[in-house]
């Protein structure tokens, strides 16, 4: 089995443990009172969305952003949630059913081997995407499947930039029973993602939130590249609903 191999299974093995209380344990996360909500309402007003879009949530967990995207888009929109975790799927499933919403599908794949469908009005990912190690690859996937004008969001924690010594040595040490905080701190991925939307998006927007734990970084697809339909088609012109999905 090769070390990719081996990182993916510990990491779904991690998230399987986590899955059934990850809702309230994750407000524990980093530090107990961080302002995730507040972050992810940032994060889904930076997507810009209108009634009727198609949105691809990548590594969507147990679907914490689904209500806050089901309220701007509507039933005539649509949601495709991506995760590598079975047990993480199993919880979002759950959430669509209890809120009784028929407009989202789920995919079980590795965000760097999804084949994302052609013409969506705009992607998120949010406290995901610095877990996967090739994250600019893909933000260049996804912008390429982005239509004219749609929009691509990350939210994701970081590690301040001019944070003194003890105090990084004390994050470090508060963070890593959760998680494998020294790869993580090594591989700097906040800043490839952020060379990777500089380079596939127009109008890059990178906000550090937090006292710099976290960034909230956006840009949309040119309207001039190719495959551009106008915005608020309807979906099923879109080629989305044909696409087989788990
Ligand atoms: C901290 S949770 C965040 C979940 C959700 N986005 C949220 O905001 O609550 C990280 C999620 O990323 C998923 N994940 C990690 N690496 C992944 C990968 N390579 N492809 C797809 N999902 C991945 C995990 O299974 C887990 O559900």
């Amino acid at each position: 089995m090769s070390q990719t191999d081996r990182r993916r299974d510990h990491l779904i093995e991690t998230y399987r443990k986590k899955a059934k209380h990850y809702d309230i344990t994750s407000w524990l996360y980093p530090v107990p009172g961080y302002p995730h909500r507040a972050q992810r309402l940032r994060a889904i007003q930076a997507l810009g969305l209108r009634a009727g879009d198609s949105v691809i949530d990548i590594a969507c967990g147990t679907g914490l952003n689904f209500p806050l995207i089901e309220e701007v888009i509507g039933p005539g929109g649509r949601i495709i949630g991506v995760d590598l975790t079975d047990a993480m799927l199993a919880q979002a499933q759950d959430r669509i059913e209890a809120s009784g919403w028929s407009n989202i599908s789920l995919v079980q794949a590795d965000a760097a081997e999804f084949d994302f469908p052609a013409q969506v009005d705009a992607i998120l990912s949010t406290y995901a995407l610095t877990q996967v190690p090739g994250c600019a690859e893909v933000i260049a996937h996804g912008a390429a499947a982005l239509s004219g004008g749609g929009r691509w969001v990350v939210l994701d924690l970081k590690v301040p930039g001019r944070t003194p010594g003890w105090l990084a040595q004390l994050g470090t040490a508060i963070v890593r029973p959760f998680a494998s905080i020294d790869e993580w701190i090594m591989r700097r991925p906040w800043a490839a993602i952020r060379a990777a939307m500089q380079e596939e998006l127009a109008d890059l927007s990178w906000t550090e939130l937090f006292f710099g734990t976290a960034f909230l970084a956006s840009g949309s697809r040119g309207p001039g590249t190719s495959g551009v339909r106008p915005r608020g088609a309807a979906i099923s012109d879109r080629g989305l609903s044909k696409r087989p999905l788990a």
